[in-house]
């Protein structure tokens, strides 16, 4: 990993040994983006900016009759001097003006990486992990300095990016626009993959070819939800699991958010990343600073599985912190789903009871132990146990619960609150809503405003009462409805355009304090399930709770979403009863685990209502996760075929030296009479000797070439498996 430098031709070459990202000055004063693929050597100077103009009716010509800004691939671009795409950045000045144009000023590079202030970003463990450059750009008129971050990686195929606006004058200006990337690609030969959904189905994978115009998806919900993921995929049209370009962005940040890809007529794509800018207005007065949060950029050319890798590696090692980070996952049993908010000591103690006669470490309790928190229309905001409830609070619980032999968690929702409320009725002004307007209620609750200081002290406060006092280990940080009337009580017209962005930095900086505070609790992130689940929670929460849908079929699909952009140690998953909460279908309790293996793994049911037989798979599932869970969590995950497409699929974790692998199958619907079936495994060492399931001995390359028979209609088990069957497989060398 280096960075190469051509001092007279202003090029800069970010490479390691398997990508090169080349930028430099255009005629403009202007960086433009010069290469960013596979690596090539690194003394290539790249003459080719690709912004050499065809003749063009109305076209404007900056400097000459054969540069045309609007060809060119730009690094940061602006609007309003000849490129008409959509730019990365907008400034609008004390006269109104919004026309700016950066130019290059000199550069700084340095090994590691210094953080962003107030945001979550990937860090450097040691220095000789990474080097930054850093482009210094000015807009002489405006008065305006950027900077341009760029890191790349030793270990993975990654450049992370971010982007400091700072005013270097005496007049207030204000950013309107302020992307953290803009990545300008020659030829528009892309597929585009997002993750979309809603509440229950997150993360589905849809793919589109992209063409002429503009492809886009956003969050204007305050948080990055699950109806679009702040994470896309461009592919190229023949790339697949297995082999092929593609690059994969990730915004490390947790609120509104826009990415889009916009394909010009002149056959360029056009891909930004960043803070939504819709309701995004910045003042910055002299000397003051705003920073943009972080983009991931990984690349391959071998397939959306190493695509997913890289960054499965990356964000295990670079951006989770704290004592979970890369360490095997506490098996916890939640009581959500067994009780919701109705229960008392006793009955939770009888279900920790039972969770640990069957091997579980962890206890969580989840939503109700507080406040008037008897249904969800009271309670949020008061964060004092309910003593109805739990007679010896919440230290008692936990003492008891500790004495079974169980860590304790607890459930929290910190940035919400229910009129019905203490806190709501002595600070009405401290959530977010607008003058003479209804104040839009979610789940019966409003959002506090966590741009206000004040608020966020308040609530630390309140939770640093009950956590310093208990022996808590882990914490589930629920946020269970959207922003609406985003308007802060009290705080001056020019600044209400802050507010989105505010509040996420006020959340952050709550988790901060907490995690300072608190250094050895785990946390899990959770909104209404997995609608906040993006790579900027996850430097807070190394886990995130999935999706509330608990469905073992259901979850094949959300899972299998998930982990193209995220890694399995951070997906939330449990097994809970059957017939499923949210889908009414039945499946076996080792079918439902079989999925939930492939992540935290938990139970989220009364065990004690399970019957006898279910009860003894279940013990055996503790003790079998236990054996693996580090094989799950941190092995090398494949997808092999997807569920959305087939009706059979599968997954599968290899070990790093390739000795042990696991791979379950998924059946969605039985067809009857099918003949045998295989599916071809991925990542074994072609070489070795596997023992499957401790019968068959096959080798690597058979088992990678030919595939393992997952239906094979004489077998017994598949005479009377039903829909929705998995098959396990344990491979050994
Ligand atoms: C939504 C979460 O996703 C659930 O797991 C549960 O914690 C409820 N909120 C509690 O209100």
């Amino acid at each position: 990993m280096a960075i190469k430098i051509f001092e007279q031709e202003k090029q800069f070459h970010l490479y390691n040994s398997k990508i090169s990202y080349v930028i430099g000055e255009c005629r403009d004063g202007e960086i433009g983006q010069l290469y960013f693929g596979k690596r090539i050597n690194e003394n290539q100077i790249i003459y080719s900016y690709q912004g050499v103009a065809g003749r063009l009716d109305c076209d404007v010509k900056v400097y000459d009759e054969n540069y045309s800004k609007e060809m060119a691939c730009l690094e940061y671009p602006a609007f309003g001097n000849g490129d008409y795409r959509n730019s990365a950045y907008e400034v609008r000045q004390l006269n109104g003006s919004r026309v700016t144009n950066l130019v290059y000023q000199g550069y700084e590079v340095y090994e590691g990486k210094k953080p962003i202030p107030g945001l979550p970003a990937s860090y450097v463990n040691t220095n000789s992990e990474a080097i930054t450059l850093e482009i210094i750009c000015v807009d002489d008129v405006a008065k305006l300095e950027v900077r341009l971050f760029y890191t790349i990686w030793e270990n993975y195929s990654i450049i992370t990016r971010h982007v400091s606006f700072k005013n270097i004058g005496e007049d207030e200006f204000k950013l309107t626009k302020a992307l953290s990337c803009c990545i300008d690609l020659p030829d528009h030969d892309y597929d585009w993959i997002q993750f979309d959904g809603a509440w229950a189905r997150e993360r589905y994978p849809h793919v589109r070819p992209l063409d002429e115009g503009v492809t886009a998806v956003e969050s204007m919900r305050g948080h990055s939800s699950s109806n679009f993921n702040p994470f896309v995929i461009l592919k190229r049209k023949d790339t697949n699991e297995f082999q092929g370009e593609a690059i994969g962005v990730n915004l490390v940040y947790s609120g509104n958010f826009l990415a889009q890809a916009e394909v010009d007529t002149f056959d360029k794509l056009r891909f930004t990343m960043g803070i939504n800018p819709r309701w995004f207005v910045w003042p910055l007065k002299k000397e003051e600073v705003f920073e943009t949060p972080e983009v991931i950029i990984s690349y391959t050319k071998n397939g959306l599985n190493d695509l997913s890798q890289n960054i499965h590696g990356f964000m295990n090692n670079n951006l989770v912190r704290g004592p979970y980070k890369n360490k095997p996952r506490p098996i916890l049993l939640n009581n959500w789903e067994a009780t919701e908010m109705k229960f008392d000591e006793e009955s939770i103690l009888k279900i920790a009871k039972k969770g640990k006669d069957a091997g579980v470490e962890l206890f969580v309790l989840d939503d109700g132990w507080f406040g008037k928190r008897d249904d969800d229309f009271a309670g949020l905001g008061d964060w004092f146990v309910n003593t109805n409830k739990l007679p010896d609070g919440i230290t008692g619980l936990a003492k008891k619960i500790n004495e079974l032999g169980l860590d304790f968690g607890l459930w929290i929702e910190p940035e919400m609150v229910n009129p019905d409320s203490d806190l709501y009725r002595a600070h009405p002004d401290w959530v977010l809503a607008a003058p003479d307007r209804r104040r839009t209620l979610g789940r019966h609750q409003m959002v506090l405003d966590y741009s206000k200081p004040e608020v966020v002290d308040n609530i630390y406060n309140q939770l640093y009462e009950v956590i310093s006092k208990a022996n808590i280990s882990y914490i589930k940080w629920d946020m269970n409805r959207s922003i609406t009337e985003c308007f802060s009580q009290g705080l001056p017209a020019e600044q209400q355009g802050m507010i989105y962005h505010k509040y996420i930095l006020g959340m952050y900086s709550l988790y901060e304090r907490l995690i300072e505070k608190f250094p050895h609790i785990l946390f899990e992130s959770c909104a209404s399930g997995g609608a906040r689940f993006d790579a900027g929670m996850l430097y807070y929460a190394p886990q995130a709770w999935c999706s509330d849908d608990t469905d073992g079929h259901e979850r094949v699909k959300i899972q299998y979403g998930t982990s193209y952009g995220y890694p399995i140690s951070s997906v939330g998953a449990h097994v809970s009863a059957s017939p499923n909460m949210q889908t009414g279908r039945s499946m076996t309790i080792d079918d439902r685990a079989n999925i939930a293996y492939f992540g935290t793994f938990g139970y989220e049911l009364d065990l004690n209502k399970v019957s006898d037989e279910e009860f003894e798979r279940v013990k055996e599932q503790v003790k079998f996760m236990k054996e693996y869970r580090s094989l799950f969590q941190y092995g090398t995950f494949y997808r092999l075929q997807s569920p959305f497409e087939n009706n059979i699929s599968g997954i599968m974790v290899v070990s790093e030296d390739k000795k042990q692998a696991i791979a379950v199958i998924y059946n969605t619907l039985r067809t009857p009479n099918i003949g045998r079936e295989n599916i071809k495994l991925q990542g074994l060492d072609e070489t070795l000797v596997y023992s499957v399931d401790g019968k068959e001995k096959l080798y690597g390359d058979y088992l990678m070439e030919r595939g393992i028979g997952f239906i094979d209609a004489d077998e017994p088990w598949y005479k009377s498996a039903g829909d929705f069957q998995s098959r396990m497989f344990i491979l050994k060398a």
